[in-house]
């Protein structure tokens, strides 16, 4: 054994602890046990804090980036309330991004080095923010199913051990469920409406269908942090447990509306879980590291958006004061 924890001396070694005072350690895992928070001031071994900055960052620029594609709808909203509900919609999502990086903040690391990351291609951000939303039921779907798919994930890790993203993840939700009411709204009447309408629907739900299976992450087999992750709390679901936990909710939803999704062998089967094609997790590797259809336009982008954003910035700020206090 590693210490008084419970870890062998073996697994201590492969989560990357072996370098941590055991007795703190074992306190540490107590709390987890217990189902305590951890609170910034606490006592947390580097690898936890490690993992969760990883994660939250890439969850903040997520949700700074995930604007992006509906944004682009704005001007070309079908008519006013429409325009209405998907202003206030972006709105919320850049103050997620706010809300996820002041707790990330809480780990270490400024607001600026985080953004600094995402421009140099150091920081992962989600997968399906690098497709381009080509139609207006692009945005039905994203705020449907994309908004779906993001609840699943954020109910879950609101659960977890670490406070201030837990804190910040339940605002999160509250806001992201009138997302998924603008979503259905908008993806019922687009079904229940002319043939061009149901048309550019289908065609929208074929193109997200893989990004989407994607969004959960890797098989759990091959999962780099799912381990680590799970035993410290800050994921209480494995990535296919998620996964089947989203088609388990939407796919009826969709079916219902006599729409299809692009896959002969999604079914579910009589043990509950859902099964599908393979959906080329070389894609998402592509897409994760770069490579994906709207990489290059997206940082293009946020890179606009600092330059243009920085005499506010900078008029805002006194030159030699740090502007954050961590509000998580
Ligand atoms: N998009 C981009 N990258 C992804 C991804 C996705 N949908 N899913 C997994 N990855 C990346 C991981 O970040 C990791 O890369 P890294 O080591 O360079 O950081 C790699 O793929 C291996 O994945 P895994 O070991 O399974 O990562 P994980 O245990 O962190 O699980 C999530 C992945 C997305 C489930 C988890 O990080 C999570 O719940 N994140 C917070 C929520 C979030 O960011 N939602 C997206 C926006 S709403």
């Amino acid at each position: 054994m590693y210490g008084n924890t419970s870890l062998t001396e073996e697994e201590a070694k492969r989560l990357n602890l072996t370098e941590e005072d055991p007795i703190k350690l074992a306190e540490f895992e107590d709390r987890i046990t217990r189902g305590e928070k951890i609170e910034p001031g606490d006592w947390m071994p580097k690898e936890y804090r490690k993992q969760l900055l990883r994660m939250i960052e890439q969850h903040a620029h997520s949700e700074i980036v995930g604007a992006l594609p509906e944004g682009t709808w704005i001007t070309r909203a079908p008519n006013f309330r429409r325009k209405l509900a998907l202003i206030a919609k972006v709105q919320d999502e850049i103050g997620h991004g706010q809300l996820l990086y002041s707790a990330a903040e809480t780990l270490g690391k400024t607001r600026e080095q985080m953004l600094e990351d995402l421009l140099n291609g150091k920081s992962k951000y989600s997968n399906v923010f690098n497709y381009p939303a080509l139609t207006w039921a692009d945005v039905a779907v994203i705020g449907f199913l994309v908004d779906g798919a993001a609840i699943v994930n954020q109910v879950i890790n609101s659960k977890g051990s670490y406070g201030p993203y837990c804190r910040a993840l339940e605002r999160i939700c509250y806001e992201e469920s009138f997302h998924l009411k603008q979503g259905h709204d908008n993806v019922v009447y687009l079904a229940t409406g002319t043939k061009h309408q149901r048309a550019i629907l289908q065609d929208a739900i074929n193109r997200w269908y893989r990004p989407l299976l994607h969004f959960f992450g890797p098989p759990d087999r091959n999962s780099q942090h799912s381990e680590k992750l799970m035993k410290w709390k800050v994921k209480l679901a494995s990535n296919d447990d998620m996964r089947n936990q989203f088609l388990d909710q939407y796919v009826p939803k969709i079916w219902e509306l006599d729409l299809t999704f692009p896959d002969p062998n999604l079914k579910k089967n009589d043990d509950g879980i859902w099964e599908f094609s393979d959906p080329d997790w070389d894609e998402f590797k592509r897409v994760i590291n770069g490579g994906g259809p709207c990489n290059a336009e997206r940082l293009e982008v946020r890179k606009y958006a600092e330059e243009a954003g920085r005499w506010v910035r900078n008029a805002l700020m006194s030159k030699n004061e740090k502007y954050v206090m961590p509000m998580a």
